[in-house]
């Protein structure tokens, strides 16, 4: 079967604009894709980074510091944009007007109201395939704890815990970024940048937690800004959530970290499920490995490891016992994305769902709000979709 070319736009050409360059350059990457991606027009107000663009991407032969003149190019059949959290209430809406397909970088709008104004203009504009973007559960070892979740084997579930945890924030000295200033990147602070990653395969195993309970960190208040200058950094450095999961008729804890200053990890995001008849668990700080274990009663509790490699879920030409990465994960997000454009089901787990962005809002709301008043609060999902 021909594979089909889908064109792109990309509207944000940093950190992560450049990753999905990437991925689409190595698309040879991946065996037996039916559609393929070519970016073929590029938007962002730093012209050197479109540059990088024009020097590394043939196929871009539109390069504008004005998305809306990229929303305009007929040529363009889908959007990836990737810009500060601040703008996507702004950008979001018109790309979906504009009947574009378009992957949009989480937390899909800065906060609760920024995200309906978006949810708004989907409510206006159905057609078009709209996805957020979490590539971490791409991973292999993510991928088998989730499936045996989703077998309902685990016996009743004590207890779910996912995290995302970073580092270089402990760095007092660290120049400040978007990423740490309240206007710009929310006042979620860290649970904003974190928190669908952390969300995406609870949310998708239908797990939502009624009420939450939080503690906000708050270490570093001042970093220098590029002159040296001392500024204020006053986003939420670290975040442990506590949520309570009603689930099949009975509730369990779920604790989420979302953390910023985690000594050592540089990008370790994991997942444990602990359950009365198996346990599984996974964190990318070993990438090629997951663990479970198998309870019976009177039998012996013994965890397993095993080495799975790369087993992912879009068959790709790496040997099946070479390491699985960052850049994989997010090529076989991308392969989600594309097998979806293409008519497919994104074989059995597409990208999280405007939906799913939605209700990690709700919880997010309630869990700021928890933090700020030290009480529990009561998730309003309704409140969170229009
Ligand atoms: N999925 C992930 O793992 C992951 C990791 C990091 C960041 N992100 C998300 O990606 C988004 C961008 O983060 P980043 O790390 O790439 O940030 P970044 O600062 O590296 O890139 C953002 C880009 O947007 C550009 N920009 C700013 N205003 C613009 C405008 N009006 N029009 C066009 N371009 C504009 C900036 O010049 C910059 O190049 C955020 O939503 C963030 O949460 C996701």
């Amino acid at each position: 079967m021909a594979q089909k070319s889908i064109r792109f736009g990309v509207i944000g050409c940093g950190l992560m604009g450049r990753e999905f360059a990437s991925s689409a350059a190595r698309w040879l990457h991946l065996n037996d894709a039916p559609a393929r991606p070519e970016i073929v027009a590029v938007c962002d107000t730093d012209t050197r980074l479109m540059d990088w663009f024009g020097e590394h991407v043939p196929s871009v032969t539109q390069k504008t510091a004005d998305y809306r003149e990229l929303l305009a190019n007929r040529d363009v059949d889908a959007v990836y944009c990737a810009v500060p959290h601040v703008l996507h209430a702004e950008i979001y809406p018109q790309i979906i007007a504009a009947g574009k397909h378009f992957l949009g970088e989480k937390p899909f709008g800065m906060d609760l109201e920024q995200n309906r104004i978006i949810q708004t203009a989907l409510d206006a504009n159905p057609d078009a395939l709209v996805r957020c973007s979490s590539e971490m559960p791409f991973f292999p070892g993510a991928q088998r704890v989730m499936e045996l979740a989703r077998s309902g084997e685990m016996g009743e579930i004590l207890e779910v815990e996912a995290s995302f945890l970073h580092s270089s924030d402990i760095d007092p000295n660290k120049v400040i970024n978007w990423k740490r200033i309240e206007t710009i990147n929310g006042n979620y602070g860290c649970m904003g940048d974190l928190g669908m990653h952390v969300l995406h395969i609870p949310l998708r195993l239908g797990w939502r937690p009624d009420q939450v309970s939080a503690s906000l960190v708050k270490r570093v208040s001042q970093r220098p800004n590029a002159q040296g200058d001392m500024v204020a950094c006053n986003t939420w450095d670290n975040a442990t959530i506590t949520a309570n999961v009603p689930h099949k008729g009975y509730e369990f804890p779920m604790v989420l970290k979302t953390w910023r200053i985690s000594p050592g990890d540089s990008n370790s995001w994991s997942l444990r499920i602990l359950g009365m008849k198996k346990s599984a668990f996974f964190s990318t700080k070993n990438p090629r490995q997951w663990q479970w274990m198998n309870y019976e009663s009177g039998g012996d509790q013994v965890w397993q490891v095993q080495d799975l490699g790369y087993q992912s879920l879009f068959p790709a030409i790496t040997g099946g016992i070479f390491e699985f990465g960052f850049a994989d994960a997010i090529q076989q997000m991308w392969a989600a994305f594309l097998h979806e454009l293409a008519g497919g089901n994104a074989n059995g787990f597409h990208c999280a769902t405007p939906q799913e962005a939605s209700d990690h809002h709700a919880i997010l709301t309630a869990a700021l709000q928890a933090g700020l008043s030290r009480q529990t609060v009561r998730v309003d999902y309704a409140g969170a979709t229009s």
